[in-house]
């Protein structure tokens, strides 16, 4: 497997990552235990060494999960997990976000005890919190990369002003936001200013939460529990207006012998060194699948189609 660095903190690993979130949370019924330590595990004998969580997974179980099937196996990965955004409410669900330093510290020491690890590689901010002024939450971040809780920090979903804010105040390796073929949005600015500071982007849903693999015609399987449920973009009209994005990769992928899950990442790993995807799956044959998009090489024509394809119909969230 290829391997790329993670921005300023010349931390190596593998081009593509394993998302673990829908292994607990988010996609209709979470794994059997069982199976989804042996899709982590499978995933380290293919090569995969970047493994992402967060504490509002589950919220916890995600941790807790990956710290056991990470046991033993602790110095073969680099492990990341993100802090700040909490549930607020179950059914239906809402979230609030929590940047003041107190309650990053708190978080941190939480999620080391629940992954049972001495330091987390990569410390998230998963959003940053309107009523904290980001200098402060990015002081916490600091002091916990100070006290050697933490190897590099890393925020997500946030603007460029807020990461011009935060870079002033303490090294940012790694930013996660959301890139796939219908959610372009960060190209004209984000990963030009990561490319510039040496900061990582990894792009969280570079599948299109599984749209863009074809396997989602219609929304009659996503029950009422499942994130896309309520999503714009996993509504009737909107999966019906997307599919010509779907056709398109599916043309491709059909010329090449490959699938459109691997196009799609093929796609995603050609925007440049810096960028790392990190599909997410609880399948040991979508992992099979993924992990191999990283020896596609997509030609000059076959990218710039791919750009033009026109913008998705619906909204992100
Ligand atoms: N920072 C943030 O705010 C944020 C937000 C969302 C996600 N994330 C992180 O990013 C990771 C990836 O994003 P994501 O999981 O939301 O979306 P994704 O990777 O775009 O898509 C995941 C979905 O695609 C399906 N899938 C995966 N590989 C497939 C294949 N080869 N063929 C067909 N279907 C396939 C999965 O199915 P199965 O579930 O059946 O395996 C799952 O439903 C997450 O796991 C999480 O760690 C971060």
């Amino acid at each position: 497997m290829q391997q790329r660095r993670l921005g300023s903190s010349n931390i190596q690993v593998s081009a593509i990552g394993l998302g673990c979130m829908g292994m607990s949370w988010a996609y209709g019924t979470p794994a059997d235990e069982t199976e989804a330590i042996s899709v982590i595990h499978r995933a380290i004998e293919l090569g995969v060494t970047l493994f992402d969580t967060a504490d509002v997974y589950g919220p916890f179980t995600n941790e807790t999960l990956v710290g056991k099937a990470l046991l033993g196996k602790r110095d073969q990965v680099t492990l990341a997990t993100k802090c700040g955004l909490i549930v607020s409410n179950f059914e239906p669900i809402e979230y609030r976000r929590d940047g003041s330093p107190a309650y990053i510290t708190a978080a941190c020491e939480a999620s080391l005890k629940r992954l049972n690890v001495d330091v987390i590689d990569l410390y998230y901010l998963h959003r940053p919190d309107p009523n904290v002024p980001i200098e402060d939450s990015m002081g916490a971040m600091l002091k916990l990369l100070q006290a050697g809780k933490i190897r590099a920090i890393g925020l997500s979903e946030c603007d460029l002003p807020t990461l011009e804010r935060a870079i002033a105040i303490a090294p940012i390796s790694a930013l996660q936001s959301e890139l796939s073929l219908w959610t372009r949005d960060a190209m004209p600015e984000i990963l030009p200013w990561c490319s510039q500071h040496d900061v990582a982007f990894l792009p969280f849903a570079p599948l299109g939460r599984g749209f863009l693999t074809g396997k989602i015609t219609s929304n009659d399987g996503i029950n009422a529990t499942d994130f896309r449920y309520n999503n714009p973009r996993f509504q009737a009209d909107s999966i019906a207006a997307n599919q010509r994005l779907v056709d398109h990769i599916s043309a491709i992928a059909a010329r090449l012998g490959a699938t459109n899950a691997q196009i799609a990442l093929a796609w995603v790993l050609a925007q440049g060194d810096q960028v790392i995807p990190i599909p997410g799956t609880k399948r040991l044959q979508y992992l099979e699948e993924n992990v191999a998009a990283s020896a596609i090489q997509l030609t000059p024509a076959d990218l710039e189609s791919l750009n033009e394809l026109p913008t998705a119909s619906g909204t992100r969230y």
